[in-house]
């Protein structure tokens, strides 16, 4: 029920006001007969709408009004003014009261009415604003999973560019957390409470793509019945997020190029010059250089994108975070699909870790959703994994010891799998680098070095 604060220091208005907003119209209601026992009463409380007179005993109405707004800028609040203060009243509408009333009130329906759309105001508000706080909660830091060491790095990378403008490019295979980097530095940077407009390059057919940007005039070409707002627009005071950039074709590029040095374009057909204010994130799977190197990419435009390269490493480079991620993806299926799955056998978690995931995160998000789907067990099990995790090589980890699912040790000790991988590796290749760097997908160098750390003989 909506509360509503009453402030009047005259006893019958008073009355009046408590009667038909109490016992007629069946609102929640505390009132005051002075300006510092509100003040008072305000600080602790949460009412959805003021009803104010201006003329009060110890402080100012037009005071009052004001610390309301200071506090809570979207409150409504109606002011009431003895006659004669039309002025003083018509101060207060533009300082943001919601409406004005003056004694004697006697139309009792338009307060009514007042009374109604203001609190029917407030709850919308309050209700964008809950959903703009899980929207923006969704995309913290929190739901970004991860014990690698070198996705610490990217986090690390990602907090440096929050809160400033600078054109960030990600790079990294399909399905490795592209996007979600790029929402997570939108949702945590000052660009927040603007919108976050994706753009997918590769998935718009060609001809489409420059009006999809900047939008087009009526009339600009055949099917253009009507203007449209290009994604730029749209953006506007936010992020423009550029997917798969790598597939946009050269002239176009060109535009985009125009677009973050002039900070302006114009609408397909148009000759209005729109000035933009958007940050740039793209994002590509190609390899840019190499596009450039084939005259497939502009130069110019790559290294205006890529002044803050990102880079996300594939999940068969950070196999420990198949662990977290499982975890993570079964509590997110079991809440989607209202199932109670507690884990994974270690037997079918040591595919999962030696399965090579060309699909990345995304892959494994997909398996164990489908894997929760298909149990009807406690634990996902073998039987339930696709063939092609199924059937992966020959597994070289031992997974013995503790189950990670244990409530107490919710996370394995990595270090320790780590140090058996390679142990295990150069016992079954005779001790070859080549060959035990190769199989444990990692450079020779870093062979070496982890060897070094792990104090690992080799003999
Ligand atoms: N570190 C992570 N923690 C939790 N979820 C993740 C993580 N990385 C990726 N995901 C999830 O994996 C899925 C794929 O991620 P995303 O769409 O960001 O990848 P992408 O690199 O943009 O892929 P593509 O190139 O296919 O568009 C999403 O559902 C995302 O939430
Ligand atoms: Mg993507």
């Amino acid at each position: 029920m909506s509360l509503v604060y009453i402030v009047d220091d005259e006893p019958s208005i008073q009355r009046l006001l408590v009667h038909w907003l109490k016992n007629q119209w069946n609102y929640e209601v505390k009132a005051f007969g002075n300006g510092t026992d509100f003040l008072n009463a305000f600080k602790d409380a949460e009412p959805d709408l003021v009803i104010l007179d201006i003329m009060l005993p110890d402080i100012d109405g037009i005071e009052i009004l004001n610390e309301i707004k200071t506090r809570n800028v979207e409150l409504p609040v109606i002011m009431i003014s003895a006659q004669g203060s039309v002025e003083v009243a018509l101060t207060a509408i533009k300082m943001g009261a919601y409406d004005y009333f003056t004694k004697p009130i006697t139309q009792t329906d338009k307060l009514a009415q007042a009374v109604k759309n203001a609190l029917k105001q407030y709850e919308i508000y309050k209700q964008l604003k809950f959903l703009k706080e899980d929207l923006i909660a969704k995309h913290s830091f929190d739901n970004i999973i991860s014990t690698d060491e070198r996705m610490r790095e990217v986090f690390e990378m990602v907090s440096k560019v929050l809160d400033n403008d600078i054109t960030v490019l990600i790079h990294g295979e399909s399905g490795t957390g592209k996007e979600l980097i790029a929402r997570a530095i939108h949702f945590n940077g000052k660009r927040k409470e603007n919108p976050f407009v994706v753009v997918n390059c590769a998935s718009i057919p060609r001809e489409l793509l420059e009006s999809e940007l900047f939008g087009h005039e009526k009339g600009s070409f055949t099917g253009a019945h009507q203007r449209k707002i290009g994604k730029f627009e749209l953006a506007k005071g936010g992020t423009l997020f550029l997917d798969e950039i790598g597939e946009m074709e050269m002239s176009l590029q060109a535009k985009i190029l125009r677009v973050i040095q002039e900070k302006e374009f114009e609408r397909v057909g148009g000759n209005d010059v729109i000035k933009t204010d958007v940050r740039i994130i793209s994002a590509t799977n190609k390899d840019l250089k190499k596009a450039v190197i084939n005259n497939q990419f502009r130069e110019d435009l790559y290294y205006r994108l890529n002044s803050f390269p990102i880079f996300i490493p594939p999940l068969r480079e950070r196999k420990n975070d198949i662990f977290v991620l499982t975890e993570h993806f079964i509590k997110k299926a079991n809440e989607k699909l209202k199932r109670n799955v507690k884990g994974i056998s270690k037997r079918a978690l040591k595919l999962f870790y030696d399965y090579d995931w060309p699909g990345n995160v995304r892959e494994l998000e997909n398996t164990v959703e489908r894997c929760v789907i298909l149990t009807d067990k406690e634990l996902i099990d073998v039987d339930v994994l696709p063939q092609q995790v199924k059937s992966g090589e020959t597994s070289m980890l031992p997974v013995n010891g503790r189950n990670i699912f244990d409530e107490r040790s919710p996370v394995i000790p990595f270090e320790k799998l780590k140090e058996e991988a390679i142990k295990h590796a150069l016992k079954v290749t005779n001790g070859n680098i080549v060959d035990a760097a190769r199989k444990l997908k990692i450079g020779r160098a870093t062979l070496y070095r982890l060897m070094e750390k792990y104090n690992i003989k080799n003999n």
